[in-house]
């Protein structure tokens, strides 16, 4: 990797709980990195790296050119408020908007007007808005709203450097993040609506439901292609209610320690984030494996495999329907287990998913090599930390550590389990005939098209 000019700093965005994985990743394809800060989520870091070398992070959600960071910003309305125009007078500009030069060199900007040496004529101060996301986590509420923290805050910037407000058609986007009494503002690197000519911009960022999934309608598509660093990624052509972050997918795999050989299963893969991640990434070394029980995700994640395998360099996956209660699969062939349970309001009653959740575990076990295989499991809710406690599931699992993770506000846990050598004793299995007949009809049947026979359980 070549070194450039020192630009930046940079904020990093990810999950909160998952900063490791993107420290590991800064440090492993980044030249000369410096990592300034890294809390909840966000990390600020210094990098004589190229715009390309960042781009091809993973474990981000987003890069912004970092502006500045503030403790102790007033929660009442008339404080609060005057604080935040204030803070346009501490940011260097200058580096920030040669920071987003680089990055976006169509766009002829000037931070102000005297700054205009080599620019040419053609260029011109930014039209900006600012966004604000808001939230009081240990603190009384603010006594101001999201619009007019992004209000003030941009009325400072308006005041202090001449810019043009534009909600629409903006050059440049300020991000604030404020939460109790901290005020994080950074830059947008990835859009700008002038260089993108053909990206809609109106709308608020990212949507996320409240399980801190992406919502991505299907209008919003294009706006928001352009506005995260992982939706880039090939395999991202259709998305479930549910899907879960590539970044976060990244993650989970890392924490997986996925190693050359592997076959890497995720039983309840929705649209195929998980394994198509991890094919995505690790190529022709491993074999990935994608199944899930409802017919549109099925078809979902068969359309992201054929996305993926045109725009990437994509390792082998099968996408296969079945119910993950019972896996049609091999007992002890499978290395790693990688999947995102289904949990919150979008994903069945709670009654359902506790009922399935112990049948899963017991599956899981069944198919993963003993002593050797791994899962690592995102889930949700007391009930699923105490099945991994209960016999027979913590005679299967050594539950190698537990640890949460902020969901765009929504803690969910991460499971790390190791498969020990207990052997899973399977129930004497029906005839063929019979499971046949039962198969039939049995809702969500296994369709195995597909799926090498070196796996299928011979029994379906
Ligand atoms: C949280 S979502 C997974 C989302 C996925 N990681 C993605 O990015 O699209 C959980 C999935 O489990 C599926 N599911 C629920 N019960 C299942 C079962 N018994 N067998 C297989 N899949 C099941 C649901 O249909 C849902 O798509």
């Amino acid at each position: 990797m070549e070194a450039g000019c020192s630009f930046g700093p940079y904020l990093s965005t990810c999950a909160g709980g998952l900063e490791n994985v993107l420290l590991q990743e800064l440090a492993s394809r980044l030249y000369g990195v410096q990592v300034l800060s890294s809390h909840a989520g966000a990390t600020v870091f210094s990098t004589s790296g190229r715009p390309e070398d960042l781009k091809a992070l993973r474990a981000a959600d987003n890069i912004y050119a970092y502006l500045i960071h503030k403790e102790g910003v007033p929660l009442d309305k008339e404080q609060g408020l005057a604080y935040l125009q204030a803070i346009a007078m501490e940011i260097d500009w200058g580096r920030a908007l040669a920071t987003f030069r680089q990055w976006n060199p169509g766009v002829a900007i000037i931070a102000w007007p005297s700054s205009n040496s080599s620019e040419g004529c053609s260029a011109a101060l930014p039209r900006f808005r600012v966004t604000c996301e808001r939230r009081t986590l240990k603190l009384p509420k603010h006594g101001y709203t999201s619009m007019e923290a992004a209000g003030w805050l941009g009325a400072g910037v308006g005041a202090l450097l001449g810019w043009p407000v534009s909600m629409t058609h903006f050059d440049v986007e300020l991000i604030a993040t404020i939460t109790d009494d901290e005020v994080l503002l950074s830059l947008s690197l990835l859009y700008s609506p002038r260089a993108k000519q053909n990206a809609s911009a109106t709308g608020p960022p990212d949507a996320a439901n409240e399980m801190g999934r992406e919502e991505e309608p299907l209008q919003a598509k294009a706006h928001h292609q352009s506005r995260q660093l992982y939706s880039h990624r090939p395999y991202r052509s259709d998305l479930v209610r549910t899907s879960l972050k590539p970044s976060t997918a990244y993650a989970l795999c890392q924490l997986a320690d996925i190693r050359p050989g592997h076959v890497v299963l995720d039983p309840l893969c929705g649209c195929g984030t998980i394994p198509l991640e991890a094919a995505d990434f690790y190529g022709p070394s491993i074999a990935a494996f994608a199944g899930e029980l409802l017919e549109d995700a099925v078809a979902k994640a068969g359309r992201n495999l054929a996305a993926g395998q045109q725009g990437g360099r994509p390792g082998p996956c099968d996408v296969i329907r079945w119910d993950a209660t019972r896996l049609p699969w091999r007992d002890r062939t499978v290395d790693r287990v990688i999947s995102d349970m289904p949990f919150g309001i979008l994903c069945g009653s709670p009654k359902e998913r506790n009922n399935v959740f112990p049948s899963v575990l017991k599956e899981i076990a069944r198919v993963l090599v003993p002593g050797t295989g791994r899962a690592v499991l995102l889930c949700q809710g007391r009930k699923v930390r105490a099945d991994l406690k209960r016999v027979p599931t913590r005679d299967f699992f050594l539950l190698e550590k537990t640890f949460s993770i902020d969901m765009e506000g929504i803690l969910v846990d991460v499971h790390i389990l190791q498969r020990t050598e207990v052997e899973v004793v399977v129930k004497p299995r029906l005839t063929p005939n019979r499971r046949r007949d039962r198969s039939r009809q049995r809702k969500g049947a296994a369709n195995l098209t597909g799926l090498p026979a070196a796996f299928v359980d011979p029994m379906e």
